[in-house]
């Protein structure tokens, strides 16, 4: 069964349940109407993110029922969405992303109707790249606004600690990455902060197939899924080199949050971090300054490349004609000149809006949202412009979940064989397509 209809059997079970109604008992009496918005955004900055979001709502005379569920890369709140779904019980709006928001428009959860006027009104198809507008719509209608924009292959490096390790300059290749790790090792620093949550195993898997198989070889193998460059001699260089990047990992990161090992970087006692932008947020919350206080670089070897996470917030159909009212006011809100750029300030993302992306400075970006802005707009032509599949943007949930597994094993075994490793993600990756 494909993933498609996986996710449509487990919703369709939804209608044997009795609907729950609607709290709209509880609303405030000047309220013009509730939004639920599920997301995982609970990290100090990614929190500062999103009550940017959360006072623009109020201010507009909506009451905002906050659903956020802790937990990085998003998949707890995902499981917490299916089983809302199944008990007929959906919030109004969802942080959904990638090609998951095509699978649950397929259930007939999503409505299709709601942010039509909105869209028409505010020209969303001529402000977002088609690559964006694609990403978000469902049969030519917009079932989500995108957000934000995220690069994940990133390096986050706290400038102070490798000097005193002896480290001249970031890291450009992977040979300078080990030099640099054996530097920090020795002068007792950890040298990859790293949580070892499957979504961050992942995370860093990726960059490194970015950085050893190249832009092509990464989306044949990640994007394209074709056996051929999961199982390849390519791939089993990309896991042997993982498992060396593997052995700078902090020690003490197992099943730890992102954020608590970028606090480790920021504090000085790690030198580097590999990890999308939105560990910019918590720099940025700590009141650290990019190009003075910390150094964002693209991973060793990745420089040409950018692989893209798009934050978006799905609307699901409700019956309440204050919830649409308040879903309409979140996506015009969300796509707005201003929002966009304090929201992506606090986030450590980029905006979505084409226009914004080709004149960062004037809105006050700093020098990794400028960085990453025009990498996205030259990749956007080159083709260097990848969707990141440890953040869903590349494949279904099911085939994430496949790479998660393998990669996650293959890093916790100490007697794990990068070719045998490769086979098995291959035939992991076949089967739950
Ligand atoms: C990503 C998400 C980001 C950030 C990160 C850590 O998947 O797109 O917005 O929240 O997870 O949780």
């Amino acid at each position: 069964m494909n993933a498609i209809s996986r996710l449509a059997t487990v919703i369709s079970l939804a209608s044997l349940l009795p609907v729950a109604a609607f709290p709209v008992s509880t609303l405030a009496a000047e309220s013009k109407g509730s939004v639920e918005v599920v997301h995982w955004w609970t990290s100090g900055g990614e929190k500062a993110a999103v009550d940017v979001l959360k006072a623009q709502v109020e201010k507009d005379g909506f009451t905002w029922k906050d659903g956020a569920v802790a937990g990085g890369g998003g998949s707890t709140a995902m499981t917490v969405l299916k089983s809302r779904a199944v008990a007929g019980n959906p919030p109004g709006v969802a942080q959904i992303k990638g090609p998951d928001i095509q699978e649950w428009a397929s259930t007939g959860l999503l409505d299709t109707d709601v942010l039509k006027d909105v869209a028409k009104q505010e020209k969303w198809d001529s402000l977002l790249d088609k690559k964006v507008s694609d990403t978000v719509k469902y049969d030519g209608d917009y079932v989500a606004v995108p957000v934000n924009i995220h690069r994940v292959n990133w390096l986050w490096i706290n400038p102070e600690v490798f000097k005193k390790a002896g480290i001249e300059k970031p890291p450009t290749t992977l040979q300078e990455f080990y030099a640099a790790g054996d530097k920090l090792k020795a002068a007792g620093f950890i040298p990859l902060a790293h949580g070892g949550q499957p979504w961050q195993d992942s995370t860093v898997f990726e960059a490194v197939v970015l950085s050893v198989m190249g832009v092509d070889g990464y989306k044949k193998a990640l994007v394209d899924l074709d056996n051929k460059a999961l199982t390849g001699p390519e791939m089993v260089k990309a896991l042997t080199e993982l498992k060396k990047v593997a052995t700078y990992m902090d020690a003490d990161g197992k099943g730890q949050d992102w954020n608590l090992e970028a606090a480790k970087v920021i504090n000085g006692k790690a030198g580097m971090q590999i990890m999308g932008d939105w560990a910019k947020s918590e720099w940025t919350a700590a009141k650290k300054v990019a190009g003075k206080d910390y150094e964002c670089v693209a991973f060793p070897g990745t420089d040409k490349a950018f692989t893209y996470n798009i934050d978006s917030l799905a609307v699901f159909k409700q019956k309440d004609k204050g919830t649409a009212a308040g879903q309409q006011d979140i996506a015009k809100v969300v796509l707005g000149e201003n929002f966009q750029k304090v929201f992506s300030i606090n986030k450590g993302s980029i905006p979505v809006r084409n226009d914004m992306l080709g004149d960062m400075a004037q809105y006050g970006f700093d020098s990794c949202a400028q960085t990453a802005a025009k990498d996205f707009l030259a990749g956007a032509k080159t083709g260097g412009l990848q969707p990141s599949m440890a953040h869903n943007m590349a494949t279904t949930l099911a085939v994430q979940g496949a790479f998660f597994d393998v990669v996650t094993n293959f890093i916790n075994d100490p007697k794990a064989d990068p070719a045998d490793a490769a086979k098995k993600l291959g035939a992991a990756v076949q089967s739950a397509k």
